[in-house]
């Protein structure tokens, strides 16, 4: 079975989702099989991969027993990637996939649809809440996206003591995949401050050597429900996210490594 990395955060719009749609984009032009998986019953994903014109049924029909894995998991063009909605169609809808994830059913779900993928990458609901709880219990790791902004070191702490929690609540195993300072600009001085402060206060071996710079083109693309891999002269924003996930396919090699 693959990586599954839930992406998360517990402070909002730090470009999880962002990060969810064209980090899978660039594994799956690596040549890995990727599934992506919005969790957030916003549906953020849903909506910037355009998945919608092809399908509202997701999460929620799957839960419900009314469809099947095989209805809902859509491949996204020619490449490798595939992807499922959360399938909120519904005022019910929404209530239910929170009913269903504080039970924690949604876990086990995209466990099994799993199998037979390289890495599966899960777009989740900003916050500290009870389905990402149960959902950690159910994930190999866990990518924390931070922005540069006031109020990021004082969240960070709290979201390592809770991961320490699932830990011993239900995953033993669970890793910390890595900090990913995203949306940075190197011309905020008040940014630049931040990020220092940042650097400073966690270990550097729990952050990724690459950082997100903050890019118009990120927003062109989310506006146009596309990654920034299709968007002509995106070359900052294409690089940064394929440093990334090189980094992130390093990393998987040299735990392999470590393991034989
Ligand atoms: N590197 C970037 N440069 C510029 N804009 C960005 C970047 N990353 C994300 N954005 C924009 O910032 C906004 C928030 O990003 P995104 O929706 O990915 O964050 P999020 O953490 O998923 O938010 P939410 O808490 O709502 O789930 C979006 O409009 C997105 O297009
Ligand atoms: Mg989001």
């Amino acid at each position: 079975m693959g990586k599954i990395i839930a992406i998360a955060s517990h402070k909002g719009g730090v470009g999880k989702t962002t990060l969810c749609l064209n980090l899978g984009v660039s594994l799956a032009q690596k040549g890995n099989k990727v599934l992506l998986i919005d969790a957030d019953p916003q549906g953020a994903l849903t909506l910037g991969s355009q998945l919608r014109q092809i399908t509202s049924k997701g999460l929620a029909q799957l839960l419900r027993g009314t469809l099947y894995e095989d209805d809902i998991v859509k491949q996204a063009g020619k490449r490798s990637l595939f992807i499922v909605g959360n399938g909120v169609e519904t005022l019910d809808d929404l209530f239910f996939l929170q009913e269903e994830g504080d039970k924690g059913n949604v876990g086990p779900a995209i466990k099994e649809m799993s199998i037979g993928f390289d890495y599966i990458l899960i777009d989740t609901q900003t916050g500290l809440h009870p389905p990402l709880f149960q959902l950690m219990g159910h994930v190999d790791s866990v990518l924390l996206p931070c922005t540069c902004q006031a109020g990021t070191i004082q969240t960070m702490p709290l979201f390592l003591k809770w991961m320490q929690r699932v830990r011993a609540a239900h995953n033993n195993d669970l890793q910390l995949e890595g900090l990913v300072l995203t949306m940075v600009d190197n011309h905020d001085r008040c940014g630049a401050e931040v990020r220092a402060e940042i650097l400073k206060a966690f270990p550097a071996e729990l952050f990724f050597n690459t950082e997100i710079p903050l890019l118009p083109s990120f927003a062109m693309a989310a506006l146009h429900g596309v990654p920034v891999a299709l968007l002509q002269n995106a070359p900052g924003a294409n690089q940064a996210i394929d440093a990334l996930a090189a980094e992130l396919e390093a990393r998987q090699t040299l735990a392999r490594n470590e393991s034989l």
